[in-house]
């Protein structure tokens, strides 16, 4: 490898991690921007981008298996390539620390970064492990899939209970991994107050609570060790969630007409609408007692231009009402109470979502709104990131259901201000990276929602063709040039690209066996 490889950020990993750290690794920023050989025999030539197995930052038996077997299926060259490379990212470079929590040496923790970002976001931790669900099941070791869940999970209780309405933190004091400069959140003024040796920024998103919700029944839902959720922060850190949320239900405006006090206020001095939140921080005008929770921001970390942002109210109650039937087994004198609590909550938001975000429009066609403001203000859209309209059935909505079909429809259609056209890549983008890129991540939901065959050929061709030859699912590509893409090393979107697989595994098999050169 390299030697002009070991740039900046690589010397500051290595100067903070523990011993373990091999000074010859390459930094993953650099080296997935590299092309690396062997290549893929395919027409896209594609790279072989698994850093060394002495590099990698966390080895699990069943994870290399998997990449083996499902090698095997996958007749398209370039296809296996890149599955073979995305499938176990988070696992060769993400997973910055693991251990225990310096107050109980049998709560472990994990510390999980995006990729180029060395900071924890909920959301993206939560979906990281979650590419690797196939594969989880009971296991007490601390060398096991199960630990790096359980340790995710105590350590977004961690945060939760710290700063609640925040998105992404910094690493744990045991870990001694040094915090992470943010040099655009270093003078945000943020209400409630966060400091910055455990938050790395503190925008308010909804669907990060969810997530939590979303991690911790996925480990319960393959494990069913209930034990685990007696033993630490769960109960309480639901309560604080409960507590966060239900103080976001309120609106801009008393009955009476008096300016309420907003529970959280986010000042950023950026040149950006999406990095600032109008009306001196506090959004637009919200109607109050709708049933749907506020987010300031959405899952793309941009500030949300109507607060009732549907697609986190979706991903929220669906997790929540499956989190109560945890909360229902667990020993705490609360949990009963917390439990149905969870519940009417759950059933509350879904009747809103009915309420306030269905819209009629030509014909007899009634679709999901993105955002509404409760007082008939609307933004029909869609965004790349998840939780979007177009994942919807990740949060119990039944695809087969027409109005999610009609959303879908207009969603994957210039009717949708950020659906990106062009030679290269067709999907849905969104305002973070701007006009003209398409987000691979929504070209992979759109196969995890579909059953048409020959849509999900047209995407894997799509999605194969459009790595720039690096091997690698991108954040963003430019839907005219193949060489104009963002974010070399983004853990989420790789990982996600795995899980579409397995799921293609399992529901059309043949569709692995065919080309697409
Ligand atoms: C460090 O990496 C180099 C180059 O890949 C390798 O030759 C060496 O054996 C590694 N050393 C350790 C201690 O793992
Ligand atoms: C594949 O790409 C590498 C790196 O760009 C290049 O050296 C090699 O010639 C290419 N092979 C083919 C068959 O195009
Ligand atoms: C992963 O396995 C390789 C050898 O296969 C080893 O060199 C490396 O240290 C292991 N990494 C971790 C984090 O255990
Ligand atoms: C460890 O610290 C956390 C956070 O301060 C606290 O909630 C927990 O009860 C402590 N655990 C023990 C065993 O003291
Ligand atoms: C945290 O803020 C303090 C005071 O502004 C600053 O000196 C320090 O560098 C910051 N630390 C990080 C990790 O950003
Ligand atoms: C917003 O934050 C900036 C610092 O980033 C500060 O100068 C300004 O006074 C704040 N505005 C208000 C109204 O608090
Ligand atoms: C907020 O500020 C107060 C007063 O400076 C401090 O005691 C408290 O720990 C801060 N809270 C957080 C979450 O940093
Ligand atoms: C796990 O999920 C499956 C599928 O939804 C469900 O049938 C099963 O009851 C769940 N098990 C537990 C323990 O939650
Ligand atoms: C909810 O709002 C009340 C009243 O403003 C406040 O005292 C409480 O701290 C808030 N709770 C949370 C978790 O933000
Ligand atoms: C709308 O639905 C009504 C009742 O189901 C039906 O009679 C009518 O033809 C439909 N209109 C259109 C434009 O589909
Ligand atoms: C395509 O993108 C690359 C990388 O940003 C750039 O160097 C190149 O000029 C672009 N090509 C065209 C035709 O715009």
């Amino acid at each position: 490898m390299n030697p002009s490889t070991l740039t900046g950020l690589f010397l500051f990993l290595a100067a903070t991690a523990s011993a373990q750290v091999n000074y010859t690794c390459p930094n993953p920023a650099v080296y997935f921007t590299e092309y690396h050989g062997p290549f893929s025999a395919g027409r896209f030539n594609l790279s072989y981008q698994r850093p060394p197995a002495h590099c990698r930052t966390f080895n699990l038996s069943d994870v290399e298996d998997t990449v083996t077997r499902v090698k095997g299926q996958i007749s398209d060259p370039d296809l296996s390539r890149l599955f073979e490379n995305a499938f176990p990212n988070t696992l060769d470079t993400a997973i910055r620390w693991h251990g225990f929590a310096a107050n109980n040496s049998e709560e472990e923790l994990t510390f999980v970064i995006t990729g180029d970002i060395n900071a924890m976001w909920l959301r993206d931790s939560s979906n990281q492990l979650q590419s690797y669900l196939s594969l989880l099941k009971a296991d007490t070791s601390s060398h096991s899939l199960a630990s790096l869940y359980r340790g995710v999970i105590n350590l977004q209780s961690r945060y939760i209970n710290t700063s609640p309405h925040c998105n992404s933190y910094q690493p744990p004091a045991e870990s001694g991994v040094e915090p992470a400069v943010n040099s655009f959140a270093a003078t945000d003024v943020v209400t409630p107050n966060v400091t910055n040796t455990t938050v790395f920024e503190c925008k308010y998103e909804l669907d990060s609570l969810a997530a939590f919700l979303e991690v911790s029944y996925n480990y319960y839902n393959a494990t069913e060790d209930l034990d685990f959720f007696n033993r630490y922060q769960w109960v309480d850190t639901v309560q604080t969630i409960l507590n966060t949320v239900v103080n976001l239900t309120a609106g801009t405006y008393g009955p009476d007409g008096r300016v309420l006090d907003q529970p959280y206020t986010w000042n950023r001095t950026a040149n950006s609408a999406t990095e600032s939140v109008s009306n001196l921080f506090r959004g637009n005008p919200v109607l109050g007692g709708t049933g749907l929770i506020r987010s300031y921001f959405r899952p793309s970390d941009d500030s949300c231009t109507y607060q009732l942002f549907i697609p986190a109210n979706m991903m929220f109650s669906h997790f929540l009402g499956l989190c109560a039937d945890i909360m229902q087994g667990l020993k705490s004198p609360s949990a009963s109470g917390l439990a149905s609590t969870m519940r009417s909550l759950e059933s509350g938001i879904r009747a809103a979502i009915d309420a306030h975000a269905l819209l009629h429009v030509s014909g007899n066609t009634t679709i999901y709104a993105y955002e509404v403001d409760g007082y008939g203000s609307f933004n029909i859209m869609d965004d790349a990131n998840i939780p979007s309209l177009l994942s919807a059935p990740f949060f119990g909505y039944d695809v087969d259901d027409p109005t999610y079909q009609a959303t879908r429809q207009l969603l994957l259609s210039s009717s949708n201000s950020y659906y990106m056209r062009g030679p290269v890549l067709n999907a849905i983008g969104g305002p973070h990276v701007s006009f003209g890129y398409a987000w691979p991540m929504a070209s992979i939901v759109r196969i995890l929602t579909s059953s048409d065959d020959d849509e999900i050929r047209g995407e894997l061709r799509q999605l194969v063709s459009s790595t720039d030859g690096l091997g690698m699912i991108h954040e963003s590509v430019n839907s005219w040039n193949v060489s104009d893409w963002t974010r070399p090393w983004f853990s989420w979107a790789n990982g996600l690209f795995g899980q579409m697989i397995l799921d293609l595994e399992d529901r059309k098999p043949y569709l692995l066996s065919e080309s697409y050169q």
